[in-house]
C-alpha cells in the first residue's frame, strides 16, 4: 500500500472516530407499551435521550425465558414498563390476564434490571388504595386495593422495588390523552348522541394527562443518564387540583364549548349520581387524591392544573384530521 493510501484511510478513520464514538455513547431505551395513551407520550420524548426501542403488543412475550433473551441481545440501559392491563372491569373476570401483565412482566423486568444494573421506569396507581382517607395518600400510607386490577398493580410495584436496585415508579391516576380511550373522549363522543349523561359525582381524584407523565419520566430518565445516583423510589405523579367526575364532564363541556367543539345547544344535561355503580364489575375508591409533595421536593417540577392540559386535550382533539376511541 502506497504511504499517500494508508494516510488517506488514516485520516478518514479519525474523521469518523468521533463519530463513532459518540453512537456508541448513545444510552440504550427501551419503552414496553408503546401503543398505549402513554407509551405514545413517551416514545416521542424518550427517543430524543438515546437509541429508543419501542415495543407494543407482539414485539414481545411475557415469558421468563423469552423476555430475557430478547433483553439480553438489545442491552438497554434504561427500561421503561408503559404496558398495563388496564381494563378496570374486565380485570374482575380475567385476574390471571391482569395478573400476567401488571406483576409477571414487572418481575422478569426486575430480575433483568437488577442483572444488568438499569434503570427500570414503571407507572402504578391511586386503585391501589381503598379511598376511605380524608386527606390525598402519601406514598408511605397503607395500600389496601378495592379491586383485581388495584391488587395486580400493586404486587408489580411490591416486586420492582424489592428486586430492581434503581428503579422509579409513579403511581397516578385518571389518565387521559388524545390517544387511546379515555374519559373525555367518551364524553364528547356521547355528548353528540345523548341528551343526558349520568355521571358519578362521588369519587374524586386529579385527571393527569399522559403528556405531563411522559415529561416527568424524560426529565427523571435524562437525569439518572447524566448521574445514576438521581433520587428514585416510589412517587406520586398526578396533575394538580381535583374534581369528582361529573365536575370533570361539566368543565369538559365549558371548556370544549369555548373552543368551538360542535355541541347542540343546552344538551347533554348532566344528571350527578352517587353510591356504588351496578354497570361495574370493580369497586373503585371514593378518595383517589394522591399528595405530590415527594415528587415536587425530589424533582423540583411544576405540575400545572388539569384544566390547562384538558384546554390541549379539547384543542388537539378537535384539530386532529381524524381520531378513533
Ligand atoms: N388509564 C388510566 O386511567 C390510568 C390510571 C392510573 C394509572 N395508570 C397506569 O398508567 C400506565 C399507562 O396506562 P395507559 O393509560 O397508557 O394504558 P393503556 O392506554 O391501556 O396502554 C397499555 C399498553 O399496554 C399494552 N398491553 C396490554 N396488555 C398487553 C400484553 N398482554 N402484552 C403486551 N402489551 C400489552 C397495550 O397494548 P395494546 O395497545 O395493543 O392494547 C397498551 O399499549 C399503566 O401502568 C396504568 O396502570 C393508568
Amino acid at each position: 500500500m502506497s504511504p499517500g493510501r494508508s494516510c488517506k484511510i488514516k485520516s478518514a478513520w479519525l474523521c469518523l472516530k468521533p463519530a463513532v464514538e459518540k453512537a456508541m455513547a448513545t444510552p440504550k431505551i427501551l419503552l414496553l407499551g408503546s401503543g398505549g395513551q402513554l407509551g405514545l407520550q413517551l416514545g416521542g420524548l424518550l427517543s430524543a435521550l438515546g437509541s429508543l426501542t419501542a415495543w407494543g403488543r407482539g414485539d414481545f412475550q411475557i415469558s421468563s425465558s423469552c423476555l430475557s433473551e430478547s433483553l439480553d441481545r438489545l442491552k438497554p440501559a434504561v427500561i421503561v414498563n408503559a404496558a398495563a392491563y388496564t381494563k378496570v372491569d374486565a380485570a374482575e373476570s380475567q385476574p390471571l390476564e391482569a395478573r400476567l401483565v401488571n406483576a409477571v412482566l414487572p418481575e422478569i423486568l426486575a430480575h433483568w434490571a437488577k442483572k444488568n444494573s438499569a434503570l427500570l421506569v414503571h407507572y402504578s396507581t391511586d386503585y391501589v388504595f381503598d379511598g376511605q382517607n380524608k386527606a390525598p395518600y402519601l406514598e408511605t400510607d397503607s395500600p389496601n386495593p378495592l379491586n383485581v386490577y388495584g391488587r395486580t398493580k400493586l404486587e408489580g410495584e411490591k416486586v420492582i422495588s424489592e428486586i430492581a436496585p434503581r428503579h422509579l415508579i409513579f403511581r397516578t391516576s385518571w389518565v387521559f390523552s388524545v390517544f387511546g380511550a379515555n374519559f373525555p373522549k367518551t364524553i364528547l363522543v356521547l355528548a353528540a348522541v345523548r341528551d343526558t349523561l349520568v355521571i358519578k359525582d362521588d369519587q374524586i381524584g386529579a385527571p393527569t394527562s399522559a403528556e405531563l407523565i411522559a415529561s416527568v419520566t424524560a426529565l427523571a430518565v435524562r437525569a439518572h443518564l447524566t448521574t445514576p445516583d438521581s433520587p428514585q423510589g416510589l412517587y406520586h405523579l398526578t396533575a394538580s387540583g381535583a374534581v369528582t367526575w361529573y365536575q370533570y364532564a361539566q368543565e369538559l363541556m365549558v371548556r370544549a364549548r369555548r373552543l368551538g367543539w360542535p355541541l347542540p345547544d343546552g344538551r347533554p344535561r348532566l344528571v350527578p349520581s352517587y353510591g356504588p355503580d351496578p354497570a361495574k364489575a370493580a369497586l373503585r375508591p371514593l378518595n383517589s387524591q394522591l399528595n405530590t409533595n415527594k415528587l415536587l421536593a425530589d424533582w423540583s417540577v411544576v405540575l400545572p392544573d388539569w384544566t390547562w392540559y384538558l384546554d390541549r386535550f379539547v384543542f388537539f382533539l378537535l384539530n386532529l384530521k381524524k381520531f378513533s376511541l
